[in-house]
């Protein structure tokens, strides 16, 4: 049986569409906290557990074989979740545990404040002793879309950033959820236990250049500097709080801590290459464009 953690999360409805499509939904369980929010249409059972109540977790994971952990979001605690979840598998007997995280996540000194509890979520996977395969993601450019910032850029003519030449290799989350039940299928799986699932590594001048592309509205970049940010971006119109959270990253991605070398596992996952950031674009046109 598999089984997918966090199912009524945004990855985790794709997710179970994809999975459901690749081995039919007798074999799937939809474990969640909100089994309401959870799309009937596909006819998986669902199992309702939340990390944060230990209790919960054995029935949930009651004859599962294979399961994926997605991530749980980013809040205090998150680390002690992923412990109880991890924990629950192990004594479920899960013969194998897929796991969401992000680039780099265990690299020494990775100053990424989101890469944290993903690194150490790794090494109690691998203190664990079970069978696993972690998903390193790269970030989605649907972030662009839910902060608005994609959108105000566009209106504007210019994406500020301070994040210079550094480079991000974009994926979409649709493409993640495809390449996760790949992977928990156990189908088109590249060999070892840390795959980087990226894109091709592109500058912020080169996401500007995407968006005109899309558009066919000129964005160019605008270089600011750390401190101008937060700033740059809420005068577009961004939220403070979304703004600051995404132009704290600037100085990793200058550094490139969002630059991973593409090694074929995305192509293998998914059949073909990731979708590219202007056709991710392209496909959200009309919202870009304010409709
Ligand atoms: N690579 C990237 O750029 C990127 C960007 C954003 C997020 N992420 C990661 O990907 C994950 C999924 O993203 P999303 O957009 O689907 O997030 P989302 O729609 O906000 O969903 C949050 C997810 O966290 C799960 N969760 C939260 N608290 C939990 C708990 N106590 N026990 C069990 N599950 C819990 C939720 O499961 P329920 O079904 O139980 O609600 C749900 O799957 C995020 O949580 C984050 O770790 C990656």
């Amino acid at each position: 049986m598999f089984a997918i953690t966090g199912a009524s999360g945004r990855l985790g409805r794709l997710t179970l569409a994809a999975l459901v499509d690749r081995v039919g939904a007798a074999g799937v369980v939809a474990v969640t906290r909100t089994p309401g929010a959870v799309a009937q249409t596909r006819r998986v059972r669902t199992r309702t557990a939340d990390f944060a109540d230990p209790a919960t977790l054995p029935a949930a994971f009651d004859g599962v074989r294979r399961l994926l952990l997605i991530s749980a979001d980013r809040t205090p605690g998150r680390l002690a979740l992923h412990r109880a979840a991890i924990g629950a598998a192990v004594a479920a007997g899960v013969e194998h545990v897929v796991y969401t995280s992000v680039v780099r996540a265990a690299d020494p000194g990775n100053p990424v404040p989101e890469a944290l509890d993903h690194g150490r979520t790794e090494a109690l996977l691998t203190a664990s002793g079970l069978a696993h395969t972690v998903l390193r993601v790269n970030v989605w450019p649907d972030l662009l879309l839910l902060s608005g910032l994609a959108r105000l850029a566009v209106s504007a003519g210019e994406l500020p950033s301070s994040a210079g030449d550094g480079r991000v290799g974009y994926v979409s989350r649709a493409d993640t959820a495809l390449a996760a039940a790949a992977l928990l299928a156990g189908e088109g799986a590249p060999p070892g236990r840390l795959l980087d699932f990226t894109g091709p590594g592109l500058t912020d001048g080169q996401v500007a250049s995407a968006l005109t592309e899309a558009t066919g509205r000129p964005v160019r970049h605008r270089p600011v500097a750390d401190h101008e940010v937060a700033g740059a971006l809420t005068a577009l119109g961004v939220p403070p709080a979304l703004a600051t959270g995404w132009g704290e990253n600037d100085p990793f991605r200058r550094a490139g801590w969002f630059d991973v070398p593409e090694d074929g596992t995305a192509r293998r996952l998914l059949g073909r290459e990731p979708v590219t950031l202007t056709d991710f674009f392209a496909s959200h046109r009309t919202e870009l464009l304010g409709g």
